[in-house]
């Protein structure tokens, strides 16, 4: 969605973080002789709730580590609608890219991860799915903990939402079951916060096709198949990330201390604890030209930068396949062949349809119209109204391939189960491309299809052993024949969407690039695919979870209590250790491993 552009500069967008007290901007502006019990890095989804749980006991004191700048007072990264603005190549982005894409036409895809407080939820597109039952009972299943079942974890979601009205205040009857949500937790989620004017005809389609697109009430439920209303992580008419929802809330506690704008080049062993190497340092760096700064805690290091910066540190520490280590003259403390392997991704496609109306394509208007953007952008300056409020689109669906399909009797199905989907749905009011620039005359839908129980998977690998160096990133998409064909069944089940009754008078038909794919023939939907497929920014699994029993080599990086295998002192609590991805946008998944890891931590057990 990198063609969004507003058609008015907003001066207000890029004021200067405003500064607090509480956050450290240089590693010299540590306190002197201050011992830290945990040092956590990064402030993502993962590393935002340790930070902030562990910190909760005022005896313990915790030190956290980020690369990016405050997101304090930075009005784009709280206008929702702005999501589409923040990445590729801009100011709080990684600016990664990947090698090129085999199945893809050799394509190289920009690879973006949020680098700012709150990590990639400072910069997502907000959209709140804790996934089907079965993904969490499989996370149960191969880590040997049914504290990771689906029924184990509910509790963690009291904790995590706090379920909030939308800010035009509808009545949002039907649009979401507010029992099975918390209205205490820390993430602001709610329903949409205005409506656009595909929202009646979307739900219209579930009641004229019911059996194909029937409504679901409430995805959240761990039963997501079906078409519904869209939950996002926003309140208020803003952004609610991992940052406003975990940090800065407990900014003032005196046994917390957040140094932003700094990069950990490297996790140091510190000596070795019942033979094996104890990992309680780091070193750190404001840039690859300053000074390093290194500390030592008393009890844990915990790694949450992500699942593409994790196995890179890890790696940059002694600690991956030592193969990879060797080639590249760096020694290995314990070779872990499995960092950076099993990366997995969701890759998403679009299809494009033309409009009758013009006004009813949200991101042209404010890509084109100066009057328009400066009229929403006015609305939500001065009453967090209007479009701006939601992300780019108020509704989801979640779609398996039918159970008597062909492709069944050669593949195996990737998904965790029958309440996981295969594809996924979103409905967004605009011209949706990560290939060219937007054209400048046209209106547009876009339904994107993404295709969510992948079964390719690739690595994240490091090719030098500078910090600062980018790491190498291989999603591998598309490698696969299933994956070709879900793809493939995705673009067609959007095809018979939008052609159902409902849209008639609203759309005009495939426009744009898409205008000319004939969706009843394979090479032309495969050539679509290889040519459009793009990331929709969730990888996983580069230092997966698995069992304690499970020796190094075997597939696993941490144990079911996100400690790293063959060392102490040191877990990961990000994206990374997901054993498998979710079938459903990570941010929720994660925010609940955090929490469960949390509880570990403060339960001061050893578990494996
Ligand atoms: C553009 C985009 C859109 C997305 N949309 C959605 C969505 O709508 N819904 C959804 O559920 N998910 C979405 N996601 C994915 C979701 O945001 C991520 O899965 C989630 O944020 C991952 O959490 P994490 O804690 O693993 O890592 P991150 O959130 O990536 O956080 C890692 C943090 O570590 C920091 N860091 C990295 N290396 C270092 C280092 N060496 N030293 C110090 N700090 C470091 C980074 O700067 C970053 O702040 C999106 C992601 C992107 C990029
Ligand atoms: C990414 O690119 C943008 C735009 O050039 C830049 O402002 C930002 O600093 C870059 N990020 C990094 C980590 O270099
Ligand atoms: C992709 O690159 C590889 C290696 O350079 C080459 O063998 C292959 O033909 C290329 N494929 C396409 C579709 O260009
Ligand atoms: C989860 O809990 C529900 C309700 O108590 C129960 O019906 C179901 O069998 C449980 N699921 C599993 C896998 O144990
Ligand atoms: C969450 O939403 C509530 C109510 O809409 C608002 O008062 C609060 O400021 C929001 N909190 C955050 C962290 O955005
Ligand atoms: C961290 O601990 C190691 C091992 O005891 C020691 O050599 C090193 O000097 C310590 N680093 C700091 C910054 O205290
Ligand atoms: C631009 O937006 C304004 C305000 O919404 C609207 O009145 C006007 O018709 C729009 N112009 C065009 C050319 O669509």
């Amino acid at each position: 969605m990198a063609s969004l552009r507003l058609a008015v500069e907003i001066a207000f967008v890029l004021l200067a973080a405003a500064t607090n007290a509480a956050l450290l901007t240089d590693p010299s502006q540590l306190p002197a002789n201050k011992v830290y019990d945990y040092v956590v890095v990064g402030t993502g989804p993962g590393g935002g709730v340790i930070a902030s749980r562990l910190s909760e006991d005022p005896n313990t004191n915790v030190l956290v580590i980020e690369a990016g700048p405050s997101d304090q007072g930075v009005t784009s990264l709280q206008i929702p609608l702005l999501a589409p603005q923040l990445q590729p190549n801009q100011a709080f982005d990684w600016n990664f890219t990947t090698v090129p894409q085999k199945n893809l036409d050799n394509r190289t895809l920009q690879y973006p991860r949020g680098r700012v407080l709150g990590g990639s939820s400072g910069i997502n597109f907000m959209v709140y799915t804790r996934g089907p039952q079965d993904d969490f009972d499989r996370y149960a299943s191969v880590s040997g903990d049914d504290g990771w079942s689906w029924n184990s974890t509910l509790p963690y979601w009291n904790k995590i939402e706090r379920l909030v009205p939308p800010r035009d205040g509808h009545n949002t009857n039907g649009e979401i079951a507010p029992a099975i949500h918390s209205t205490s937790g820390a993430l602001n989620i709610s329903v949409q916060n205005a409506p656009f004017a595909q929202d009646p005809l979307v739900i219209e389609t579930t009641q004229e096709l019911p059996t194909e697109f029937p409504f679901n009430e409430d995805m959240n439920s761990g039963y997501p198949l079906g078409i519904g209303w869209m939950q996002g992580t926003y309140g208020n008419g803003m952004r609610s990330s991992a940052s406003t929802a975990y940090i800065e809330p407990v900014l003032s506690r005196p046994n917390l201390d957040v140094l932003v704008e700094t990069t950990v080049t490297k996790l140091i062993q510190t000596g070795e604890a019942s033979g094996t190497p104890l990992f309680r340092g780091v070193q750190f760096a404001s840039s690859a030209t300053s000074p390093k700064y290194a500390l030592n805690v008393t009890r844990e290091v915990i790694l949450s930068a992500g699942a593409v910066n994790t196995p890179q540190l890890l790696m940059l520490s002694g600690l991956g396949p030592s193969k990879t280590l060797s080639s590249l003259n760096m020694k290995t403390i314990v070779d872990l062949p499995d960092v950076g392997q099993h990366l997995t991704d969701h890759p998403f496609l679009r299809t494009l349809f033309g409009l009758v109306n013009p006004d009813d394509d949200i991101l042209e208007s404010l890509a084109r119209n100066a009057t328009f953007a400066n009229d929403v952008l006015n609305e939500w300056a001065s009453e967090r109204q209007g479009v701006l409020t939601d992300s780019t689109g108020n509704q989801v669906g979640w779609l398996r391939i039918p159970d008597d399909d062909s492709i069944w009797k050669t593949e195996q199905d990737p998904s965790s189960g029958p309440t996981a989907p295969h594809f996924e749905f979103l409905f967004v009011p605009g011209f949706v491309s990560e290939t060219e620039t937007a054209p400048t005359t046209g209106s547009f839908f876009t339904l994107l299809t993404v295709l969510v129980s992948p079964s390719s998977g690739g690595s994240v690998t490091i090719a030098s052993a500078d910090p600062f160096a980018k790491p190498v990133i291989d999603p591998n998409f598309l490698d696969t024949t299933f994956d070709v064909y879900a793809i493939r069944a995705a673009v067609r089940s959007a095809a018979r969407f939008a052609a159902a009754g409902a849209w008639n008078g609203f759309l005009t038909g495939q426009a744009g690039p898409f205008a000319n794919v004939d969706v009843g023939s394979d090479e032309d939907v495969d050539a679509w695919a290889r040519a459009q497929s793009w990331t929709i920014w969730h990888p996983v699994a580069t230092a997966r979870m698995g069992t304690c029993a499970q020796t190094v080599g075997n597939g696993a990086v941490v144990n079911l209590d996100a400690t790293v295998k063959g060392v102490q002192g040191l877990r990961v609590v990000d994206a990374s250790i997901l054993p498998y991805i979710p079938a459903a946008h990570p941010q929720a998944v994660i925010y609940a491993f955090a929490e469960r890891v949390a509880d570990l931590i403060k339960s001061g057990q050893s578990i494996c």
